[in-house]
């Protein structure tokens, strides 16, 4: 049990680092929180204009997710794997150093699947891809995708990660709620808009 802890503030350390607002400012693209929605993810950053740095964010808020999972299996077993891909993605919703007030999980979402069960993180990486071509629209992309992975599991044959996927997907719909109100609304902006 220590050692499933010990796993968990791993994964919770690793996840909780802010890869979006770090990486706006070294571009000198200014405080991510003053541009868009203010979120620290990926989408936002994109609002800068930089290619570039969202880019980069995808990368490093998925791999510190994949990170974590890969981690903890090669050390501690599968157990301690799952735990630190559950806790990577609360770091990166509820980091510390942001006054637990961080983003929406999906880059790390989608990276501790990958690692976790490849061909679900692949399966929930083409939803969001779909959804992203033909709506053009992050948030809605990123919410099918995330009901998607529990199905995704079962389909794909792996039952020991729908619980997982189950509070991903509950977490992520909880972190996109003013996102679901301006989807309703009809005003959520286009993926690359301000
Ligand atoms: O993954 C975050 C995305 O779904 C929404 O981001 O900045 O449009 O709220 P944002």
């Amino acid at each position: 049990l220590p050692m499933l802890l010990m796993w968990g503030v791993i994964g919770y350390l690793l996840g909780s680092i802010p890869f979006g607002m770090v990486i706006t400012r070294a571009f000198g693209l200014g405080n991510l929180r003053e541009i868009g929605s203010g979120n620290i993810g990926t989408t936002n950053v994109l609002r800068t204009g930089s290619k570039a740095a969202a880019a980069a964010t995808l990368l490093l808020d998925g791999g510190k997710g994949a990170a974590a999972v890969l981690l903890a299996r090669a050390l501690a077993g599968e157990d301690a794997a799952q735990l630190a891909g559950l806790l990577a993605f609360v770091g990166h919703c509820f980091p510390v150093w942001l006054g637990f007030k961080g983003g929406k999980g999906v880059a790390t979402f989608l990276g501790l699947l990958l690692a976790i069960a490849w061909p679900v993180g692949v399966a929930c990486c083409m939803t969001w891809l779909a959804l992203a071509l033909l709506r053009r629209i992050s948030s809605l992309a990123a919410l099918c995708a995330a009901v998607a992975a529990p199905i995704w599991c079962l389909v794909l044959g792996y039952p020991s990660t729908v619980a997982l996927s189950i509070v991903l997907t509950l977490v992520i719909f909880w972190r996109h709620k003013d996102n679901i109100a301006r989807l309703l609304a009809g005003s959520e902006p286009k993926i690359g808009q301000k």
